[in-house]
């Protein structure tokens, strides 16, 4: 082993610093600013080996697999120093908009948060199926079952079901050979309904054992609601396919969030962090000040939820979301909170607003929620059009929200605030719900 030591390191957000070796650069992780550290040269990735002068920002107690796996990046720095650094990042990255501070909201639940997990199985050596996550940037799985950002029941089940697999001689999927059967198994835990839906994800129709499998699983008595086999059988890392079959149950949970009641299906987005949810949305509506006499767009609308919160507020409420499926549970999801004056559209949001703004439509607040990749520049320049008084964006991508509130200035809307909410913690993701209003 060949051991080199870097000094008062530099790091930035993301908690890696940049080290150069024969000419080569390379990111060593899980560092924090100003520490001096030992660098395992002899890998073919050089990687911490110790750290000499630890930041007083160093916590020993977080999860044991930070090292390896890729889910986590602050399970080494205290919740405290985290806070500080998504503060910061924040109001470095939005500093030309000359905002008032941008504070983030954090939620009384930094671990166990999630209620929704997705684990990758393989053989271990002594040939019991196990399961685990991603390393970082690769598809090599590190062996975990009891993540501490996951739902604690979810980790009981995950742990039950893998003895269970191995009973029935379930063959993991291996992505090398394209042999094996079992890809993934996905879990969405309803924290206030507990209710559990668990997905396996197969190689295709084909799931021998299925049945011994569900059978003892029933057995078991831990509570799982529903279970359903969900057939992928392309060449790709996305996990879920586009075909289900329901095997147990309704095939699909309930879940309750502010007094609603919500369906989640297997291949519906749902927010992953459940008392966050209701932060977020609280906040949004907070910025968004609807009037009784408001017709409101809630844009990119997954299953409805953002819609159906603001109901009562508006005169009317349209979602428009791509996701085909969404649309029919969020349909659902109204129907089942005796909600009548929201309405639901299947379409892509760029597309559903610029024919919107052809046909001279108005609309007086948007709520906008799209993916991770952001909104675009007709979706954008539609709204203008519209002549919305106020628009609330909420983003899971500070760095797409950036990108997307410069076209906003281009038209006639003007930055007023961005506040964030800490509905990942102890991973560098973090949400913002940012305020506009038209000059
Ligand atoms: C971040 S999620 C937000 C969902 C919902 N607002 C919520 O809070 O649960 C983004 C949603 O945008 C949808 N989506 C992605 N691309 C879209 C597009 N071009 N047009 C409309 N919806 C889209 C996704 O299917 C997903 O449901």
């Amino acid at each position: 082993m060949a051991l080199k030591e870097f000094k008062n390191v530099s790091v930035g957000y993301i908690p890696d610093t940049e080290i150069e070796l024969n000419n080569k650069k390379y990111k060593i992780h899980d560092v924090i600013q100003g520490e001096d550290i030992l660098v395992d040269t002899d890998l073919k990735y050089p990687a911490l080996h110790k750290v000499i002068k630890a930041s007083p920002n160093r916590i020993y107690d977080g999860c044991p697999y930070q090292a390896e796996c890729g889910g986590c990046q602050f399970q080494h720095v205290s919740y405290e120093y985290e806070k500080k650094l998504k503060e910061k990042y924040l109001n470095d990255l939005f500093k030309s908009f000359h905002l008032p501070h941008i504070s983030l909201v954090t939620l009384d639940m930094p671990n166990n948060y999630r209620n929704k997990c997705q684990m990758t199985y393989k053989l271990s050596k002594s040939k019991k199926v196990v399961c685990g996550l991603y390393q970082e940037y690769s598809h090599k799985i590190v062996t975990i079952t009891d993540c501490m950002l996951q739902a604690k029941k979810a980790n009981e089940v995950i742990l039950a079901l893998n003895k269970v697999l191995t009973k029935n001689k379930i063959r993991p999927y291996d992505e090398k050979t394209r042999e094996g059967n079992l890809r993934h198994v996905y879990i969405r835990y309803g924290f206030n309904s507990k209710e559990i839906m668990v997905v396996l994800v197969t190689n295709g129709e084909m799931f021998p054992g299925r049945g011994n499998v569900v059978s003892d699983l029933k057995k078991l008595n831990l509570g799982i609601t529903t279970i359903v086999q969900n057939y992928n059988a392309r060449d790709t890392s996305i996990v879920l396919g586009d075909k289900e079959k329901v095997i147990y149950g309704p095939g699909f949970i309930y879940e309750t969030v502010g007094g609603y009641k919500f369906k989640i299906s297997g291949t519906s987005f749902f927010q992953i962090n459940t008392l966050g949810m209701e932060k977020l949305y609280n906040l949004a509506l907070e910025k968004a000040e609807i009037k009784k006499s408001d017709i409101v767009i809630d844009a990119y609308c997954g299953v409805g939820t953002i819609s159906i919160f603001a109901s009562k507020y508006a005169k009317k409420v349209v979602g428009v979301e791509l996701n085909k499926n969404a649309i029919t549970d969020a349909k659902i999801n109204a129907k089942i909170n005796n909600i009548n004056n929201v309405t639901f559209i299947s379409d892509d949001a760029t597309n559903y607003m610029t024919n919107l703004a052809k046909n001279r439509e108005r609309c007086d607040v948007v709520l906008m929620d799209p993916p991770r990749d952001g909104s675009t520049k007709a979706f954008i320049n539609a709204i203008n059009y519209l002549g919305a008084r106020k628009v609330v964006y909420i983003s899971c991508n500070a760095e797409t929200l950036k990108r997307d509130l410069y076209l906003f200035s281009e038209n006639d809307y003007v930055v007023k605030s961005i506040t964030a909410v800490d509905m990942f913690p102890r991973t560098i993701h973090v949400e913002t719900v940012c305020l506009l209003t038209k000059k």
